[in-house]
């Protein structure tokens, strides 16, 4: 395999590195290449993602980035010009978002256990309100007007939606249920049902069934155990997966891909959280979600087997030491351990 690294911004550069020390243990991949893009380097030189480092990363089988986000950086700089860039040129279809309570990580919600806790959301990642479609006049008056449509296309539904279906018949879920508010948004959450409608039929061992997103954001609270396979637009994704984040221990332990589903170039793989620079040097954060996405990533190149041992590893070691991540046990020593129980499976 071969990988390329932005290690981004802040603690960006500290859990990547972790997660490059069990990646090591795992013996899958023959290359990792560097790419500096981030903060830093657009201070330098006022570059974020040029075109023709885009072209390079397209010969990889993974990217891992970190995080970027730099105080010195106005916002929606390197959002726009990284992750937004990454997500548009590499047609980054799905965003997919494991949410899993592990043994040993308490949840916001009271009482709940690994068991209550183990669901993927599977976001649209390219349009939705997202896409930057509207405008803004008379900006900074009282009669400034601003509107934001959101796009939706069949297209882009349908290839989310088949993908959940997909993964549901690969972990044997039941259900995938879709994720709108359709009797509002009535014309966009047609599109979306019409197409999930169409696509659960090819898939008839498989329940299909729907939530209204303010449904959805109160039963993941209430009864989180009834989640199986999500499927939903953008920016509904956007909002309930880091409800998911809460309840499955916090940022510390939410991973992401944003997925291109053809397979001809890679797709890039990411912690949910952001630079953290409150922490940055103190040990103090968690790789775990970095290495969660090194999960993610093997998996989805078709490293089933190195997957899987990235996964057992984390899960083991969470359980054993888990409350002291981010006291007692720094940064390093949570990526050593889960490295070393890499190596002893
Ligand atoms: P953040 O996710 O960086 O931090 C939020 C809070 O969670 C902080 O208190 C931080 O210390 C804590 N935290 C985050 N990750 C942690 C970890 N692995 N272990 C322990 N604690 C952790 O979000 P914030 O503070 O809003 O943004 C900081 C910078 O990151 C900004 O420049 C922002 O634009 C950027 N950002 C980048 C993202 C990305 O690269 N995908 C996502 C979110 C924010
Ligand atoms: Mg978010």
């Amino acid at each position: 395999m071969r990988i390329a690294v932005i290690e981004g911004d802040g603690i960006g550069a500290e859990v990547t590195a972790e997660a490059l020390k069990v990646l090591d243990a795992t013996g899958a991949c023959a290359d990792v290449e560097y790419f500096d893009f981030g903060g830093e380097r657009y201070l330098r030189t006022g570059e974020t993602l040029p075109d023709s480092a885009v072209d390079e990363l397209r010969s990889f089988d993974a990217v891992l980035l970190g995080a970027v986000g730099h105080p010195d950086v106005a916002p929606g700089v390197l959002e726009r010009g990284i992750l937004l860039k990454l997500r548009f040129e590499l047609d980054l279809a799905v965003n997919l978002r494991p949410v899993k309570l592990l043994d040993g990580v308490t949840s916001a919600l009271a009482g709940r256990t690994a068991a209550d806790i183990d669901f993927v959301v599977v976001r649209e990642n390219t349009e939705g309100l997202y896409a930057g479609a509207g405008g803004a006049i008379r900006v900074g008056t009282p009669n400034e007007i601003a509107t934001q449509t959101s796009i939706n296309t069949r297209l882009a539904a349908e290839r989310c939606i088949r993908y959940a279906f997909d993964l549901a018949t690969e972990s044997n879920s039941s259900e995938v249920m879709l994720v709108h508010k359709t009797n509002v948004l009535a014309d966009a959450g047609g599109l979306w049902q019409r197409a999930f409608d169409d696509v659960a039929a090819d898939y008839p061992s498989i329940d299909p069934s729907y939530g209204h997103v303010d449904a959805v954001c109160l039963w993941m609270v209430t009864q989180p155990q009834r989640f199986q396979v999500l499927v939903t637009d953008n920016l509904f994704g956007d909002i309930i997966t880091d409800l998911g984040a809460a309840i499955s221990g916090g940022l510390g332990y939410a991973a992401s891909g944003n997925l291109n589903l053809n397979g001809d170039v890679p797709s890039v793989y990411e912690p949910v959280h952001g630079s953290a620079p409150d922490i940055v040097g103190t040990g103090r954060a968690n790789p775990v979600a970095a290495i969660l996405s090194l999960w993610l990533a093997l998996r989805g190149a078709g490293e089933g087997g190195a997957a899987s041992r990235v996964l057992a590893a984390t899960e083991q070691i969470v359980a054993e030491v888990g409350a002291e991540i981010g006291r007692g046990l720094a940064t390093s020593d949570v990526g050593d351990r889960i490295a070393a129980a890499v190596e002893a499976q």
